[in-house]
C-alpha cells in the first residue's frame, strides 16, 4: 500500500442537481485522516487512530450534506472574501464607497457575507506525492459577489502529510482592487468531537497582544497587550481557568502575533490532557483568531453524537480583523498582479 492515498466518494445532491464530492486524505503509516468536500471547500473530518485500533475523529462535522447546508457554526469551511466582521458592512478604498452584505438579522459582514466561499461549489482535484496527498479547490467568485469589486481567483490546497500535519494553503488573484482574508473554520476537540466540553484543555499561544473589540465584537483599531488579562496565555493554562473573568464568558479573541512570522514558527500548542493529544498551528498570517464555540449549542454531528457550548475550540489563521478600515493593520488589499498566499499547518501528535 503507498504511503499516502486519497479516496473519492459521493457526498450527496444539492437541490440543483450538483454532486458534492468527499475525499479522504489517508496517511496509511499512521493511520491519521482527513477529509474535504467541494461544497465549501469544508474540512469535514480529521481521525487519529487510538489504542486497539480504534479511531477518534478530533473536528465537529456532519455525516450528511443537508446538514451542511442548513447550518450557522461553518463547521471546517473555508471563509471569504474577508474572515471575521466587517462593521457596517462597508468600507471605503482611496475615496470610493463600497457596500457588502449584511448578513441575516445581522448589521454587519461576518465571513464573506450571507452567501460566503462555506457555500459554494469550488472545482476539486486530487495529488498524491510521496510525503504527502493533496486535494486543489478552485472557485472563481465573481465581479461584485457579496458586494466585493472584482473577479477573484481562489484556491484551498488541503494537504495530508507523512509527518501527520495537516497543510492549508490558500491563495487568489484579482482584476480589480480588493480585500482578501481566507481562513479555515474547523471546530477541534483534541478528547474527540462530541466527547464534553473543551474547558480542560491546556493552550499555549505565543502572542503579546490582542485586537480588541467592542460589545458588538467589531474591531476598535486598537492592539494591546496580553499582560494581565485572561488572555494571557504565552504560558500554558487550561481553558476552563480564567474563561469567567472574559467579559462574553467565552474566547473570541484576534491575536496580533508577532512580525516576520514564517512557516516554521510555531504560533499555538494545544493539548487534551486526559488522552496527550497535542495540536500545533504554525502560519504565515498577522493573526490568530481563538473561539471556543461560545455560540455552540447541544446541536447533532456526526456519528450520532451531539457538541455543546465549549464543545470545541477554532484556530483560525487570518489578518487582523477590521484591517478594512485601520490602515494602522497590515493591508489586506490585493491588487491586479498580485498573489495572496497563506499557509497554516495543523500539526497533530497523539
Ligand atoms: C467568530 C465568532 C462567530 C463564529 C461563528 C468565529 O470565527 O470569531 O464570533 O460567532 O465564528 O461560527
Amino acid at each position: 500500500m503507498p504511503e499516502m492515498s486519497c479516496q473519492p466518494s459521493e457526498f450527496g445532491e444539492l437541490p440543483d442537481g450538483q454532486t458534492v464530492t468527499q475525499y479522504t486524505l489517508r496517511n496509511n503509516l499512521s493511520g491519521m485522516s482527513i477529509s474535504i468536500i467541494n461544497y465549501g471547500a469544508t474540512l469535514t473530518s480529521v481521525k487519529v487512530p487510538g489504542l486497539g485500533g480504534t479511531v477518534h475523529e478530533l473536528t465537529l462535522g456532519f455525516d450528511h450534506l443537508n446538514e451542511y447546508l442548513d447550518h450557522d457554526f461553518y463547521f471546517g469551511a473555508t471563509i471569504g472574501r474577508v474572515a471575521n466582521r466587517i462593521a457596517t458592512a462597508s468600507y471605503n478604498y482611496k475615496g470610493q464607497d463600497f457596500y457588502l452584505s449584511k448578513n441575516k438579522g445581522y448589521s454587519h459582514h461576518l465571513h464573506g457575507g450571507e452567501k460566503g466561499f462555506d457555500k459554494v461549489i469550488w472545482q476539486s482535484e486530487v495529488s498524491i506525492q510521496s510525503d504527502r496527498a493533496n486535494v486543489e479547490l478552485s472557485y472563481i467568485s465573481s465581479d461584485g459577489e457579496q458586494g466585493y469589486p472584482g473577479t477573484l481567483k481562489v484556491k484551498t490546497i488541503y494537504s495530508l502529510t507523512s509527518a501527520n500535519e495537516l497543510k492549508v494553503i490558500f491563495e487568489a488573484e484579482t482584476d480589480r482592487v480588493t480585500p482578501v482574508d481566507l481562513t479555515n473554520h474547523a471546530y477541534w476537540n483534541l478528547a474527540g468531537a462530541g466527547h464534553g466540553t473543551i474547558l480542560d484543555h491546556v493552550l499555549q499561544v505565543f502572542a503579546d497582544q490582542y485586537v480588541v473589540t467592542d460589545q458588538d465584537l467589531l474591531p476598535t483599531g486598537q492592539i494591546v497587550e496580553v499582560d494581565g488579562t485572561p488572555f494571557d496565555f504565552r504560558q500554558p493554562h487550561h481553558l476552563g481557568e480564567r474563561i469567567n473573568d472574559t467579559s462574553i464568558g467565552g474566547y473570541d479573541i484576534c491575536y496580533a502575533l508577532p512580525t516576520a512570522i514564517d512557516l516554521s514558527r510555531l504560533v499555538a500548542v494545544i493539548k487534551e490532557p486526559v488522552t496527550g493529544r497535542t495540536l500545533e498551528v504554525y502560519t504565515t498570517e498577522p493573526g490568530l483568531q481563538f473561539y471556543t464555540g461560545n455560540s455552540l449549542k447541544s446541536y447533532p454531528i456526526s456519528g450520532g453524537l451531539t457538541t455543546q457550548r465549549f464543545g470545541a475550540f477554532c484556530m483560525e489563521t487570518q489578518n487582523l480583523p477590521g484591517a478594512v478600515h485601520y490602515p494602522q493593520f497590515p493591508s489586506p488589499f490585493l491588487l491586479p498582479g498580485e498573489l495572496y498566499h497563506h499557509e497554516t499547518i495543523y500539526r497533530l501528535i497523539w
